[in-house]
């Protein structure tokens, strides 16, 4: 959601700042613009993609040795090339600006700079920033302290770059609650919203913390912390060698993101597990230092997430209760931060997030520890995010980069952190034994070859795909721990390929869905060897009374049968508590064939965003 690239350099930026747009157009972004200063702040801006960004550079040979750019997801004012960043303010001496975030008292700070004298020319929350610095640079004649006097006024969630015409060899840099972070490179130094943007140039790179204001030059930086208006002392940040390899970003041999997403599970499945695969039993300190006592203490489970990340926790609902015992509430995060709920010390608030950056479980989670939650635990896949930094006790997901929007190897790769801690908290409750744990561990260390079994079933899903793809609507059904499986496979469905999928917990069919079922609406089913098979089964049959078409995913000791309007794709035999982590994968696989057939954008589906950096 939104991208921010910016570089000061020895040699022209323009390559650098188009390249990185390229590599965050992941996040989402429906305009895209740029100013590169060379005299004077020249400004491109275009609603189409980065590669037309990319040919009104080339037509109007644009180039200069700094530049700020950015990739917008509209929130305030519609998708249009006006309302596309950078944003300037100032006839004399003009600055431009890039923000990511969204400026909750914008509306207030509007009309203060409209009675100063200010025009509006956008729709934009963005464009307050861009007037409020220069109202501020009028009095203070410093752009940096400018900035840090500005961001002290704003209320809400920003990362913003800014650079002004009169000096335009620096760039000033501000964050707080959306990611920016520094690369200093041997030609110069950078500013992005994620790593993936600066590899190009440097893998040395700074995280910028809440508050930060910073100065970029060619050959150096400063960083204050200006959360009080004032820049203060200089502040001190470690510089971190990133670990992210342009392969781990790169396609390879692949069509899409998605594909090699969904094909990477089993490597990334097994390097989140890779400490447990070579231990004999489970720690507790897999979770953090502090997790043992936390753990002892804990006498129930909170779990806050949105989207994908939320279906995974509302699978672990049911390994956490049947597994170890403890009562367990799963809340989609921005419905919790609005309620009142009942705060219990002994809970242990888990939040589960693939970017760590998504607003509303940060929020969520922020708001459950004002409410006296003592204990958080962090699941997620970005070392240095704001999710992983706000909790005592953290699980780092090591699926590697994930592009594609629709999530796909962190889910797994948080159910099996998630199926992990449930065994933790089991051993911890005396509700394992040692033969158990050791019966756990092992099935655990089968994993990854089990998820590279299921992809097998790949040719057969994509026979099914192309009769999905001429429909409009889908049904997807489970029972216990698998009907959020089929929640979480209706929403990769209906995410890529815009086609409606809703799922059901079967029992709930004669409750209402069934009068939608007749012959044109495919049913899909999950449909594993467990103790609801025969329940499942029933509900089928009331399908399949009426008409409807059946899509099963069973396993291979599941006694169901292929017939009319029956179509049956087999997994292997029963994995128990692994199940519905291997039944996600053939839903992967079909959400994405289908969305082939359509010929959708598979990476970057329409008005979606990869982090969802705003409420
Ligand atoms: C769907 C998807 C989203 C995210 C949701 C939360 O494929 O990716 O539903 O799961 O936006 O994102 P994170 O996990 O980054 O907090």
């Amino acid at each position: 959601m939104c991208g921010i690239v910016c570089a000061v350099a020895k040699v022209n930026v323009v390559p650098i700042l188009l390249e990185g747009l390229l590599r965050l157009e992941y996040r989402g972004y429906d305009s895209a613009g740029l100013v590169v200063a060379n005299q004077n702040l020249h400004r491109l801006r275009t609603t189409g993609r980065v590669a037309e960004l990319g040919k009104l550079v080339d037509e109007q040979k644009a180039q200069g040795l700094a530049g700020i750019a950015h990739t917008r997801w509209a929130t305030h004012g519609a998708p249009s090339e006006r309302n596309a960043h950078p944003h300037f303010s100032g006839e004399i001496s003009k600055i431009a600006v890039v923000h990511n975030g969204i400026i909750e008292n914008h509306e207030v700070l509007r009309r203060r700079l409209q009675d100063a004298g200010f025009e509006f020319i956008s729709d934009t929350d963005t464009e307050v920033i861009a007037h409020l610095i220069a109202f501020n640079h009028h009095q203070i004649h410093d752009l940096l302290e400018a900035v840090c006097a500005s961001v002290a006024e704003l209320q809400g969630a920003y990362a913003i770059a800014v650079i002004e015409e009169a000096r335009p060899e620096r760039i000033i840099v501000a964050r707080n609650g959306a990611p920016l972070i520094l690369g200093l490179g041997k030609e110069g130094n950078y500013a992005a919203s994620d790593a993936s943007a600066l590899l190009q140039v440097t893998k040395k790179m700074i995280y910028l913390e809440e508050g930060d204001v910073a100065e970029l030059v060619c050959d150096s930086y400063r960083i204050f912390n200006g959360l009080n208006g004032k820049l203060g002392k200089e502040a001190i940040r470690i510089v971190h060698e990133s670990n992210l390899t342009a392969e781990a970003i790169d396609l390879g041999p692949y069509t899409h993101f998605m594909q090699k997403e969904i094909f990477e599970q089993p490597d990334a499945v097994a390097n989140t597990l890779e400490m447990v695969f070579n231990a004999s039993s489970i720690s507790p300190r897999l979770f953090g230092n502090e997790a043992e006592t936390i753990f002892s203490q804990t006498d129930s489970i909170l779990i806050l997430a949105c989207g994908t990340s939320y279906h995974a926790g509302l699978v672990a609902r049911y390994w956490l209760e049947t597994v170890a015992g403890l009562p367990c509430n799963v809340e989609i995060a921005s419905e919790y931060r609005y309620r009142d709920p009942v705060a219990n010390p002994n809970t242990l608030v888990v939040g589960i997030s693939q970017s760590g950056e998504t607003a509303d479980t940060l929020a969520a989670l922020n708001y459950a520890k004002s409410l006296g939650h003592r204990h958080s635990l962090a699941i997620c896949n970005v070392a240095e995010s704001a999710l992983i930094r706000q909790t005592e006790l953290r699980f780092l997901t090591r699926a590697g980069p994930e592009i594609g929007v629709a999530s796909t190897k962190a889910f797994t790769t948080q159910l099996a952190t998630l199926l992990l801690l449930t065994v933790t908290l089991a051993k911890m409750r005396k509700r394992l034994s040692r033969e158990r744990e050791y019966e756990m561990i092992t099935a655990l260390r089968h994993l990854p070859a089990a998820l590279q079994l299921a992809l097998q079933v790949e040719p057969q899903v994509k026979i099914w795909a192309k009769k999905f793809a001429q429909k409009r609507h889908a049904l997807f059904l489970g029972r216990g721990v698998h009907y959020p499986i089929a929640m979480e496979g209706a929403l990769k469905l209906k995410e890529i390929s815009y086609i409606h999928a809703e799922a059901y917990a079967a029992g709930e069919l004669k409750h209402g869905p069934l009068a939608l079922v007749d012959s044109d609406i495919p049913v899909v089913a999950i449909a594993p060897n467990d103790i609801l098979l025969e329940k499942l089964k029933s509900n089928l049959q009331e399908v399949h009374a009426r008409g409807g078409e059946l899509y099963v995913f069973a396993d291979a000791d599941s006694l169901i049968q292929q017939s009319e309007g029956v179509h049956i794709i087999r997994l292997a035999e029963h994995a128990g508590l692994l199940s519905p982590i291997l039944h996600t994968i053939p839903l992967q696989l079909l959400a994405y064939h289908v969305a082939l057939q359509k010929g959708t954008d598979v990476d970057k589906p329409r008005n979606l965003a990869k982090a969802v950096t705003v409420e």
